[in-house]
């Protein structure tokens, strides 16, 4: 079957975020991570089917989600998981915030490596928790763990680390040996480690699989809180639902016990939305990797050949986080709106010399934005 990527759809009628974020209609929202495509078919006539019984009552999970998602977790990576680990939760950010709460009493730490998706440092401030930023480092555009800090700054205090692997907002798509080597140093520590691996679907790299933290060994296996979700591989952010992957059973108890009552109860059309991707969504998926790839190049080639501006990859992801520290501009984020691309703030992600750009969306609106922000670059004096 082949799948319309091309298509632009309007979503100013649907009050979608990302299109109500600037007040200039002409600037196009390329900012918070949801695709302007349709999810999967299967999906949809779900959503359709289930509206139509029309009672929306408490409802409990599909019988074979969970199974769904232990298949799903074999066959892509290899990570064979036992259904008990498995907290389902109205979103991952949830899971970040419950994380925090689990692992840190008042007093303790969690090292977040910086820039982030901004959501971590809120965790740990929501929870009135202390942060510790570890900078990643930046080797030729890909941005890496440096473990000798994080060696030297970890202390007694840290008893969480917050890992994003894919990393948000650089891409990088974390080898196992660099796993390995974060897991060693918080081994050391006796450090929980909360991996969000929300993008682990969205691989660019062909050649490798997306690792899994909790898989590296037994001391990761047991010391760790996996979250992943099926919202953004199959583009369906509004109807939050992830997972919380915890193989010991004295943290899963705790993480349970930490979200009672306060966590919400999944919505009808989340469990049904995530059920219908996890079982039928894999043709479509694949194709949106292929359109995917294709926008990934494109915005490679084009922004490599502005002066002042470098990407590197992205490995993994639709977001592509455009280095401007050579290009002489005080605040890029503004010239790049100015120039009518609605890019994602550097400094919201810590970082302010750098834009984060949305490449999830048609091509023709891709290429309408680049050749804005080309125009805008050559027109400078
Ligand atoms: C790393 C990361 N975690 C979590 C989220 C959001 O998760 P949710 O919408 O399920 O709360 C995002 C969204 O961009 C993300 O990039």
């Amino acid at each position: 079957m082949k799948y319309d990527f091309d298509t632009i759809i309007d979503r100013v009628e649907t009050r979608s975020t990302k299109w109500l974020k600037f007040d200039d209609p002409d600037i196009l929202p390329m900012w918070v991570a949801d695709m302007d495509f349709q999810c999967p078919p299967e999906v949809i006539d779900a959503i359709k089917n289930r509206a139509d019984q029309g009672i929306y009552g408490y409802t409990e999970r599909p019988i074979e989600l969970t199974s769904l998602l232990q298949q799903r977790l074999a066959e892509r990576s290899g990570w064979e998981i036992d259904p008990e680990w498995v907290t389902w939760m109205p979103g991952v950010v949830v899971g970040l915030n419950v994380a925090c709460r689990t692992t840190l009493s008042p007093g303790d730490i969690a090292m977040v490596p910086s820039p982030i998706y901004r959501p971590f440092v809120y965790a740990t401030d929501n929870m009135n928790r202390g942060m510790l930023k570890t900078d990643l480092i930046n080797v030729q555009g890909r941005l890496e763990l440096d473990y000798e800090s994080i060696d030297e700054l970890i202390n007694e205090d840290v008893k969480m680390f917050f890992f994003c692997n894919p990393h948000n907002p650089g891409g990088t798509m974390f080898k196992k040996e660099e796993i390995k080597k974060l897991v060693d140093i918080c081994e050391k520590n006796k450090t929980i480690i909360c991996a969000d691996e929300i993008h682990s679907d969205l691989l660019f790299e062909t050649n490798r699989k997306h690792v899994h933290l909790a898989q590296t060994n037994e001391y990761a296996a047991n010391n760790s809180i996996t979250l992943l979700s099926p919202t953004k591989t199959f583009n369906m952010q509004g109807l939050p639902c992830g997972a919380a992957i915890i193989p010991n059973p004295e943290l899963r108890q705790e993480f349970r016990r930490n979200m009672r009552g306060i966590a919400a109860h999944i919505g009808v059309f989340a469990y049904t939305a995530a059920e219908a991707a996890y079982r039928h969504g894999e043709p479509w998926y694949q194709a949106l990797m292929e359109y995917l790839i294709e926008n990934r190049n494109l915005v490679r080639n084009e922004i490599g050949k502005i002066e002042g501006l470098s990407l590197y990859g992205p490995e993994a992801t639709y977001l592509a986080w455009i280095d401007c520290s050579d290009s002489g501009l005080d605040d890029p984020s503004d010239f790049f709106i100015n120039a009518g691309v609605g890019v994602h703030r550097g400094d919201y992600f810590g970082d302010n010399k750098f834009v984060r750009l949305n490449f999830g969306c048609p091509r023709s609106r891709l290429e309408e934005a680049l050749s804005r922000i080309k125009k805008a670059f050559s027109q400078r004096n």
